[in-house]
Parts: structure tokens; sequence; C-alpha cells
């Protein structure tokens, strides 16, 4: 018989913060107030916060004790250099331009490759990612496989791109018009679902025949190298660290939001191999970020930010933190709740629209049920669908997406089991309880990503 150890987590906690509980009676009172938008809540009247895994996450003694060895130097911090060697070592890189979170590197990389009528094709879209391409005067183009909006669909790496679509798109534009793929690990708005190492690979050989840069969305690298090895053949033995760097190895260059996976508040960078594009982005953060050794953050976060790295590069700790997520999409399941599957690795995805088939697409199933499942236990967590999706440019109406969903996003190292157990509760309660939540009715709504502000009332 096999020894068998669960996914516990390699660590013991130092330090805690404590929450404010509150009442049902409280909640529908809050709630009410911001609209039955979890966006509008105040985090003080949150029990556990699902709203999202980015800058939530809780960092080691290592991390603050370098938050005290920032070397807060206009220009030349040691604490850049430590940085960028860290980059250099664990993922390969070459060179590197700090920025002040994701989308500032998202931002320089696509002023710097995408000219006006350009495509980028990519594993789906992000929606900093996908805006910061259209201001630069491109146009993305969706080129995952078909399972990916599907939640149904059991196919383990549904980050995975059909390279059909692509082939076809690089026929039909040429290309010099597709200055580079982008390709996420893992995507997030499929569910979290990684890409695998054949199907990278694949993509490689693709680009190389027709000459085009591969920029790669790092975001979440660890999670996706993490289930390569779970799931993929031949991976099995390798530590996660170096399924990483062939990751990595695969691409020409990388924007990063170190607030996911490198287990950080904030931060972030842009890492690229080409000497000339390297001049250019280390030139043009000076106008948008900050000097090229600081990049818009400060000091002791590229410190901790370097710590971080290495940690979460772990096998241990990607584990953990992937198990923990699988525990609370396993007990969901158990207990007949509608997901996304395969589970994914930083969150549950619900899909409301089977949760919910009493109500409409127009009656905001999602934003209903995330509103009711904070008003049950004081979890908070966010709309995936028609609200995020926004409205048709030309015709004004309502975009109606296929998957509508509500993210549970796990923070790494923040919550223990129990509360899976409580998240889990809560949501199973709501789910027996289903046929009495009523849909809403929209009586603000922003111009800009209206999911943020928007304003509801109960039918
Ligand atoms: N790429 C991916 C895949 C992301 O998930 C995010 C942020 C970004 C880029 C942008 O990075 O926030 O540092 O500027 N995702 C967060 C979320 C906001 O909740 O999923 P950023």
């Amino acid at each position: 018989m096999s020894r068998k150890r669960s996914w516990a987590e390699p660590y013991k906690i130092k330090m805690v913060e404590p929450v404010f509980m509150t009442t049902q009676v409280e909640r529908e009172k809050f709630i009410q107030e911001a609209g039955y938008n979890t966006f509008l809540l105040r985090s003080r009247d949150v029990y556990i916060d699902l709203l999202t895994d980015s800058g939530t996450s809780a960092m080691s003694d290592r991390q603050w004790a370098g938050i005290m060895m920032g070397d807060e130097a206009y220009a030349g911090s040691e604490n850049f250099y430590h940085l960028e060697s860290t980059i250099q070592d664990y993922y390969g890189y070459k060179f590197v331009v700090p920025t002040h979170q994701g989308r500032g590197a998202e931002h320089l990389i696509s002023q710097i490759l995408i000219k006006e009528g350009d495509y980028i094709p990519g594993n789906m879209y992000f929606t900093t990612t996908r805006l910061h391409q259209e201001l630069a005067g491109g146009t993305f183009v969706d080129v995952i496989i078909d399972e990916a909006h599907d939640p149904d669909s059991e196919y383990p790496f549904k980050g995975n791109v059909d390279l059909n679509k692509l082939e076809t798109l690089i026929k039909e534009k040429g290309a010099d018009k597709i200055p580079y793929v982008s390709i996420a690990t893992t995507v997030n708005m499929a569910g979290g679902q990684p890409i695998s190492m054949k199907n990278l690979r694949e993509v490689r050989a693709l680009t190389d025949k027709y000459g085009i840069r591969i920029v790669h969305d790092m975001t979440r690298v660890a999670e996706n190298a993490y289930m390569i090895k779970l799931l993929e053949d031949g991976f099995s033995e390798l530590p996660v660290a170096d399924i990483i760097k062939e990751i990595c190895s695969l691409t020409d260059a990388a924007t990063m939001s170190s607030k996911k996976d490198a287990l950080v508040s904030i931060g972030g960078f842009l890492a690229i191999n080409d000497e000339e594009i390297f001049a250019e982005a280390r030139n043009l953060v000076v106008v948008y970020e900050g000097l090229h050794t600081y990049g818009g953050m400060a000091g002791r976060d590229m410190e901790a930010l370097a710590i971080g790295i290495t940690e979460s590069v772990q096998d241990d700790h990607i584990r953990a933190r992937v198990g923990q997520v699988h525990y609370l999409g396993e007990k969901l399941k158990a207990s007949g709740i509608p997901i996304v599957n395969p589970i994914g690795t930083h969150g549950i995805f619900i899909d409301a629209k089977k949760f919910l088939p009493h109500l409409t697409q127009d009656m905001f199933p999602a934003q209903a049920l995330a509103a009711e499942i904070y008003i049950d236990s004081g979890v908070r967590t966010m709309e995936r669908g028609i609200v995020s999706a926004g409205r048709n440019k030309e015709t004004g109406e309502h975009n109606y997406p296929n998957l509508e969903l509500v993210r549970l996003t796990i923070p790494r190292r923040v919550y223990t089991q129990a509360h899976m157990d409580v998240i889990a509760e809560s949501v199973e309660y709501v789910y027996e309880n289903r046929n009495s939540i009523s849909g809403l009715k929209m009586i603000f709504e922003p111009k800009y990503l209206r999911f943020f502000q928007a304003r509801f009332e109960k039918l």
C-alpha cells in the first residue's frame, strides 16, 4: 500500500490579521447599499475575501525581512540587481525592465511591437492585455481551442492553442501583420486552465516557421508548470522549477504581474531576450513607470519580489497552493454544485446559468448569485459573465457570453482548510435554496468596465 500524504501547507502561521464578523441582517444592508455589486463592498464587511488572488497573498517572514533591506536609492538600487539576477536564474530571460504591475509591462511591449492594423493572436483574451493591444492599434484574435469555451469539457489542457486557427490567421493576414503571439500560462478567463508543453512546443515550431515572436503572460506560470507535472507524460519526475524554465525558454519575452504567482502585493516586470527591444523598453519605462532600476516599485518591494519568486517555484509550495483550490473544487462537485471543469489552479468558477436556471441571462444570474453568497456567509466572490462582458459597440445591446460565472479566487497562503469548508457550506446552502433567488435590474451603468461600478436592484 502506498503512503498517503495530503497537500497540507509547508509553513506554519506566525502572525494573524483579525477579520470582523457580521450578521446576515447587516450583510443584507451592506450589499443593498453596495448596489448588489461585490466590488462596492468595504473590505471590513467581508469575512472571507475571494474577489481576487491579485496582491492578496501572505508574504513569508523572509519576504518581510527583505522589506527591511530596501535600498531606496533613486538609481542603481541593490534590490534591483537582486531581482534581475533572480529573474535570469529562475525564468532564464536575459534582460529585465521592472514595472509597477502587469499592465505596465503590457503597455510597454504593446507600444514597442504593435503597429496600427496589426493582429495579435492569443490563447483567450485578458482584459488589460487586450486593451493595451487595442490602444496600440492592434486587434486581438482568439485562437484558443474550442473546449476552452465549454464549461463541461473535461479536456485537461484547455489553455492550448488551436494550431489550425493560428496558421489560418497567419496565412490570411500575413506574418508581417502579426508582431507576436500572446501566450498566457495559465488562462484566467477560461477558469485558470493550463497549456501543455507539447502544445507550446508546437506553437514555437509554427511561429519559427513564419518568423513570429511569442510574448508570454507569465502571471501564473508556476501553477501552469505544476499542472504539466501532474498531467503531462514525461514530466512527473521533474521539479516545477525546471518545467517553468523550459516554458520560458520557448518564448521570446514575458510580461509578469508579480501580484499573483510571485507572492507580493504590488509589482511586475517585462523580461526580454532581444537586446534592441530591451533598449527601447528601458527607454520607454522612464516615461510611464519610473527609472529603469525601479519602474514604479520601491526598493523594498523589489526585494520582497525577488524572495517571492524563489518561494513560488518550490514544489511543496505550489502543490499546497493548487491542492487547496482543488480541495474546495472537489467538495463543491461532490455536493452537485455546477462548476467549470476541470478545476483550475487559482479559483473555482461556478456556472451560474446551471445554478439558477430560472433566471434569464439579462436578469444577471452570476451577479445575483455573488450577492446571495455574500449575504449568506460574508464570503466575497466576483461576477464573470454578462456584466463583465459589456455591450456590443455597434448595436449597444448586452454581449451574451457563453460563460456566465461566479469566480471564487483563492489568495495564496492566506486561508485555512476550515475556511474552505465554510465557503463550501455556504455555497451548498445557497444551492439548496436557489429557487428563492430573484434576478437583478441594473439601475446605474458606467461607460467603461461597467462591472467595477454598476449598481443593481432586486427584481
Ligand atoms: N494577466 C493576467 C492573466 C491577469 O490575471 C492579470 C490581472 C493581468 C495580466 C494584469 O496584471 O493587475 O498586475 O496589472 N488579474 C487580476 C485578476 C486583476 O483579478 O484576475 P496587473
